[in-house]
């Protein structure tokens, strides 16, 4: 089975609903339909569900930045993944920016995971080091713990159910100094989370997890980042919120595959 590329854009903390919907309209008038690439987009939650009536999601998804992994209950200000089931069709979970300014820990990471799946939606699990972990030689260490972590209660039988997105934390543009990350890095950390997988769940279903890479990726560098060894796709942030450079960043995945 080949599998999809995913490009997805994190709008974050941007757009209001109105911005949001014109963005979308855009978007989708100049997206045809690229079947081997499944183009996401993660809006605020407030946008999502005027967003899910107006999207073609045979042309592509919404997916929800963030949500709480109790159902229901006695839990002021949190939307519930069972809330947004049928809206968004992926979850943006662990980004480093929810593990460091929210103190999310790998725990919250794991139920948000399931709760995810128990919603039907599709968890991107986000992982990486700072880059002090990295300048202590440390990030095997923590790709390995809030990968393993934050997959620690999905069953070997769900693990096709979860993408994984890399982060280097000293990559994203939000952080201050942010450094572009070299394919030669990207692929020697991937290369560690597909071994950590299938030490844990077995050779057969590793395989079938997508991984993708995020961190500053823009359309001149996004070629080179979607041919690293062991990369399925894409997730951008910054880039994402300029129409011209998302669409040229889908037409070089389009590019790449072909
Ligand atoms: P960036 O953000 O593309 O602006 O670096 C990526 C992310 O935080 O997901």
């Amino acid at each position: 089975m080949v599998m999809k590329t995913y490009i997805v854009g994190n709008w974050k903390l941007n757009f209001t609903v109105g911005e949001a919907s014109i963005y979308l309209h855009k978007l989708l008038k100049a997206l045809p339909n690229y079947r081997d690439t499944e183009v996401v987009v993660a809006p605020s939650t407030i946008a999502l569900q005027p967003l899910s009536l107006q999207v073609d999601r045979h042309k592509m998804k919404l997916a929800v930045q963030n949500a709480f992994y109790r159902d229901y209950g006695a839990f002021t200000g949190e939307t519930s993944f069972s809330q947004l089931r049928g809206l968004a069709d992926y979850a943006i979970i662990g980004h480093s920016e929810r593990r460091y300014i929210f103190r999310e820990d790998d725990k919250m990471v794991a139920k948000k995971v399931a709760a995810a799946i128990r919603n039907k939606i599709t968890p991107i699990l986000c992982i990486g080091e700072t880059e002090s972990e990295r300048a202590f030689g440390e990030t095997a260490d923590v790709i390995r713990d809030q990968l393993i972590g934050g997959l620690s209660e999905v069953s070997d039988d769900d693990l096709d159910k979860v993408i994984v997105a890399y982060e280097p934390v000293w990559a994203i543009s939000s952080t201050k100094a942010a450094k572009i990350a070299t394919p030669d890095e990207i692929a020697e950390v991937v290369k560690l989370i597909r071994k950590n997988l299938a030490d844990t769940y077995g050779e057969k279903h590793s395989e079938q997890v997508p991984v993708l890479f995020g961190g500053s990726v823009n359309p001149s560098n996004a070629g080179a980042y979607l041919t690293v060894p062991g990369v399925n796709g894409l997730l951008i942030g910054g880039a994402s919120l300029i129409l011209s450079e998302f669409t040229d960043i889908i037409e070089t995945a389009k590019r790449v595959r072909a």
